[in-house]
């Protein structure tokens, strides 16, 4: 008979899974990565692949990996180990938990330091930093940011502090509390920001540029971009969703659940695209910014805007906020497997967690200024490890989650652990999880590294 609770707590009610799911999804990724991969990528065709990733394979595998950790009820490692127990299936399934934990691990480190960008962003807000800005003076503002390594590592370790103290304090009043109110108070915020873009900024063209499809501009590269996007802003392919789905009450519907945390996050994205790109046409800037693009355009915005000063600086908080849920949930899986096999508390696991990863955080950093001269294909430390765990490491993960759930579960488990109507709405998830998710992951793989 399978765990009915996890030994790490459960949450209160489906809502606060919703929540929590939510929260770990919305986060830098829709906020910062969103805009500015789809500036660096020329926009419209862009957005197509990246919602039809969403749709296609995001949402049927993030329903896989809750199926996964609510029938496992433990760290990812241990879930799929027991899972493939129970199945009769091999020891090797236990790779997936540790490319999960791995990509946990080596995304928190550059999280930690873009997430400071936002902490730093909140004082410059809120000490009139922004007033009378203009495009150049913006652009300046970052890079004299970027340009320091102690304020970078300031700001990375305070944000770090603050996850681990999060997750030290464990599932119920440490991560469920963070998300209840924050996130429908980010999602007010970011429609202000959209109202402002219209009546100030170059809407149309913003809008043009978000949803014209220009397929001639699309690379195979960026057709794997989309997709690393499409894992990385759901929070797929590492566990941190199938650790989420290990709290959840075995009532509560997978699918809807589901359903409900991407349109959120999908929401959030493009409501960031809407406020993003018209402020930016209007200033005459162009949407290949890369990382700082967030950065540099929205203080424009806010150095225009009737009490600037106070929405700049409530935005950045509350993309701090965004951030800090979601990086509780990029440990989460490192720190439960620590405390079910070494035994540690959940307070030492975290540290110990969230301090390898601050370190190798301090690496990325200095990859900005000190060591900028030192790159690998072209990339520094923190654009290898973005590179590395949204576009190869998460997708992977996902894959042979498609491949466990589709195609090694028995379909009676499967259907016992969803408990959908044998429907439509059944056949459908079972067909994508089977087919559609694992072949377009494999063939979006060859064609990137041009084998199709
Ligand atoms: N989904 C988060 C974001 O968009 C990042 C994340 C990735 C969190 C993977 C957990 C796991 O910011």
């Amino acid at each position: 008979m399978p765990a009915t609770v996890s030994i790490h707590g459960q949450w209160s009610t489906r809502l606060a899974f919703i929540l929590a799911a939510t929260g770990s999804a919305v986060g830098l990724g829709n906020i910062w990565r969103f805009p500015y991969i789809v500036g660096d990528n020329g926009g419209g065709a862009f957005v197509l692949v990246y919602l039809a990733c969403i749709l296609l394979i995001g949402l049927p595998i993030m329903m896989a990996e809750i199926l996964l950790g609510r029938r496992g009820r433990q760290s990812p490692i241990n879930t799929m180990l027991t899972v493939a127990r129970e199945e009769g299936l091999s020891r090797g399934w236990g790779l997936m938990g540790w490319i999960g934990v791995l990509a946990g691990f080596l995304i928190l480190s550059f999280y930690s330091v873009i997430a400071g960008w936002a902490l730093a962003y909140v004082f410059k807000s809120g000490s009139g930093g922004f007033i009378g800005l203009d495009a150049e003076g913006s652009s300046e503002m970052f890079g004299a940011m970027l340009a320091s390594p102690e304020a970078l590592l300031a700001w990375h370790t305070i944000f770090m502090v603050m996850t681990a103290m999060v997750v030290a304090r464990g599932v119920r009043s440490g991560l469920e509390r963070a998300v209840t109110i924050l996130m429908p108070l980010l999602v007010l915020l970011l429609v202000v920001l959209v109202g402002y873009s219209m009546a100030q900024g170059e809407f149309i063209a913003g809008v043009q540029f978000l949803f014209q499809p220009d397929f001639s501009a699309l690379s195979a590269n960026a057709v794997l971009l989309a997709m690393g996007q499409a894992f990385f802003t759901l929070s797929l392919g590492m566990g941190a969703i199938m650790v989420y789905g290990s709290y959840l009450s075995s009532e509560a519907s997978v699918a809807k659940t589901s359903g409900a945390v991407v349109a959120a996050d999908t929401l959030v994205a493009l409501l960031a695209g809407l406020a993003i790109f018209p402020i930016l046409f209007a200033a005459g800037l162009s949407p290949g910014q890369g990382p700082g693009l967030i950065f540099v355009t929205l203080p424009l915005a806010f150095a225009e805007m009737p009490m600037g000063l106070y929405f700049g600086t409530v935005f950045f908080v509350l993309l701090v906020f965004a951030a800090w849920t979601s990086a509780i949930s990029l440990i989460e899986p490192a720190v439960a497997f620590l405390v079910e096999n070494l035994s540690l508390t959940r307070v030492f696991a975290t540290t110990l967690v969230a301090m390898f990863a601050w370190l190798l955080g301090i690496g990325a950093l200095l990859s900005l200024n000190v060591w900028s001269g030192y790159t690998l294909f072209d990339m520094g430390i923190l654009d290898l490890l973005d590179y590395l765990t949204a576009n190869i490491l998460l997708p992977l993960g996902g894959f042979l989650i498609a491949l466990f759930v589709g195609w090694r579960m028995t379909e009676r488990s499967v259907q016992s652990e969803l408990r959908l109507k044998l429907g439509f709405v059944y056949s459908l998830w079972y067909f994508l999880v089977r087919y559609v998710a694992p072949i377009a992951i494999l063939v979006v793989f060859l064609r990137a590294i041009g084998l199709v």
